[in-house]
């Protein structure tokens, strides 16, 4: 039996970076993963390829539609799937390999296969082969992170019904493509092969998309998707679907109640939302059970369990890589005796989409019902003019602020390139930052970035490229 201070069960964001903070800081630690590779669900079919089909798809759509032609760029562009999908690939295989390496120069053991807790401070750990490996350790963190999602009536396999692992790997371009759950992973996903030929048709159970993103933020990004040519089916919920070897006929109902409309798709998505995986850990084994929805509780990363932690998609919070790597750090660090903590009011979410959307903070409708009197500032990338000469004017971006002491409460950003610019809200907001601090903060011109300051500026009514 090897002994250990810290055994990790879970080798992805929240799994990975705790085993490599452990290591730094001097610790004996194990990641125990079943996976053939490291990186958990974000590097291997989520995060990553999502992002490289998104970026791959936006240029072929450019290069395939008016905006290379108007830029005065020729091209006669043709889809190569299979090579879109070997660079995915590609790309993922390097970044999982990266953490086998940083693994190595950190000194952590990879246990290859599947973690079981025996008892306290036991793990026996069973590979692929069906050998098994027991390691002891004084603290057991679980970062075993979640799974999709089932819809009954759906049942996906991967074949014609895809979860979001299937949709990451077609080997063709649906013609009719519906996708169920108008959440991050619907739009995503969707847009990807509407830009790449596919019809594509989203069907929410509520009357908006992305529920909990600022209404007018996702009233601002339906419509652009909209645009593009994604019909939404609102207010209406799928309660069957039968496939064959051609395609999927489903049954699509007004979530309200009425009669059943037929529905005809070659593939569908099922994407409303992840559950917490816990499957064969062994909870029992040291007195603990998951809530009705399949969470582990915590308190500071602690379960009720002593020398047993939880981090990651598989406890409460936004399902998130950075959330679970900030978890990891500061799990770490209270194991040995430092005072790691995580701002969970600061936790930024951006949709890959085009335009995107980042936001961090309040909601206008949670600072409404919390009866928080505030300020809003708002700037349309329209009178951006790095968005303007880029012809990328959709979107905008809005600060919201204390009406008393006008300190930045929320930010939401719908437009180009967002996810890369809410990082200085982000700071800012960690710094209890005023949107005055934002708008006397000089920004590079001409960058879409100004779009930001002008909207802090506008809290007070002061923008000066209206
Ligand atoms: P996971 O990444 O799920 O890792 C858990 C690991 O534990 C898995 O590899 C699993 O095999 C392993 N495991 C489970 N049980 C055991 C066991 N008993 N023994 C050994 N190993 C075990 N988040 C973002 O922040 N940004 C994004 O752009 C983004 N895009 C996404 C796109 C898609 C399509 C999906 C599905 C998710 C996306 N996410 C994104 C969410 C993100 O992937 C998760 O929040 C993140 O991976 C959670 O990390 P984790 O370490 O908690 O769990
Ligand atoms: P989600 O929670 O984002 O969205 C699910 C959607 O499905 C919701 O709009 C919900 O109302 C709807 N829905 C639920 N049941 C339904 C039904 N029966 N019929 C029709 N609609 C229904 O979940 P999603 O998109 O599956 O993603 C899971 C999680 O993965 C996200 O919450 C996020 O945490 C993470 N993720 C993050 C990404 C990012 O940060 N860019 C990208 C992809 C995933």
């Amino acid at each position: 039996m090897s002994s250990y201070d810290v055994v990790i069960l879970g080798g992805g964001p929240g799994g990975y970076n705790a085993a490599i903070r452990a290591g730094q800081l001097g610790l004996k630690v194990a990641c125990v993963e079943g996976r053939d590779t490291l990186g958990g669900t974000c590097l291997n079919v989520g995060c990553m390829p999502s992002k490289a089909l998104l970026h791959a798809s936006e240029l072929y759509e450019a290069a395939m539609g008016k905006e290379f032609a108007e830029l005065g760029i020729e091209v006669r562009p043709s889809l190569n799937l299979a090579q879109m999908m070997k660079q995915k690939d590609d790309s993922v295989a390097g970044l999982t390999k990266g953490i086998e390496f940083l693994f190595r120069k950190n000194k952590v053991d990879w246990i290859k296969g599947w973690g079981h807790i025996d008892g306290p401070g036991q793990v026996t750990v069973t590979d692929s082969g069906g050998g098994q490996t027991r390691l002891q350790a004084r603290d057991i963190v679980i970062a075993t992170g979640s799974e999709p999602m089932p819809l009954p009536g759906v049942e996906i396999d991967n074949r014609r019904i895809l979860d979001s692992t299937g949709a990451l790997s077609l080997g063709e371009v649906p013609r009719h493509l519906v996708v169920i759950g108008a959440g991050v992973i619907g739009l995503e996903l969707g847009s990807v092969w509407r830009r790449l030929g596919a019809e594509v048709t989203v069907v929410e159970y509520l009357d908006r998309i992305c529920p909990g993103v600022d209404a007018e933020a996702g009233k601002t990004l339906q419509k652009a998707l909209g645009k593009q040519g994604i019909a939404f089916r609102l207010g209406a919920k799928v309660t069957r679907a039968t496939p064959s070897a051609s395609g999927v006929q489903l049954s699509v109902e007004p979530a309200a109640g009425g009669n059943a409309e037929l529905l005809e798709a070659d593939y569908v998505l099922v994407a409303i939302g992840r559950r917490p995986y816990t499957s064969g850990l062994g909870l029992e084994n040291v007195g603990l059970a998951t809530d009705s929805r399949g969470l582990l509780a915590n308190r500071q990363h602690r379960t009720e369990a002593p020398g047993v932690w939880v981090i990651g998609d598989v406890t409460s919070g936004p399902m998130l890589a950075h959330k679970a790597e900030d978890e990891a750090m500061a799990c770490i660090e209270q194991i040995v005796g430092k005072a790691g903590e995580v701002n969970y009011a600061l936790i930024p979410n951006v949709i890959y989409t085009r335009p995107e959307l980042a936001s961090v903070g309040k909601t206008e409708e949670q600072l409404k019902a919390e009866g928080r009197a505030y300020k809003a500032g708002k700037f349309p990338f329209t009178a951006n003019s790095r968005a303007k000469i880029n012809h990328e004017t959709e979107g905008f971006a809005k600060v919201l602020a204390d009406a008393q002491t006008d300190e930045i409460l929320g930010v939401h950003l719908v437009g180009p390139s967002v996810s890369e610019m809410i990082g200085e809200y982000c700071v800012a907001m960690e710094f209890s930052a005023s949107a005055e601090d934002i708008a006397l903060t000089c920004h590079p011109h001409p960058t879409r970035s100004e779009a930001l300051r002008q909207a802090a500026m506008n809290v007070e009514g002061m923008a000066t490229q209206i």
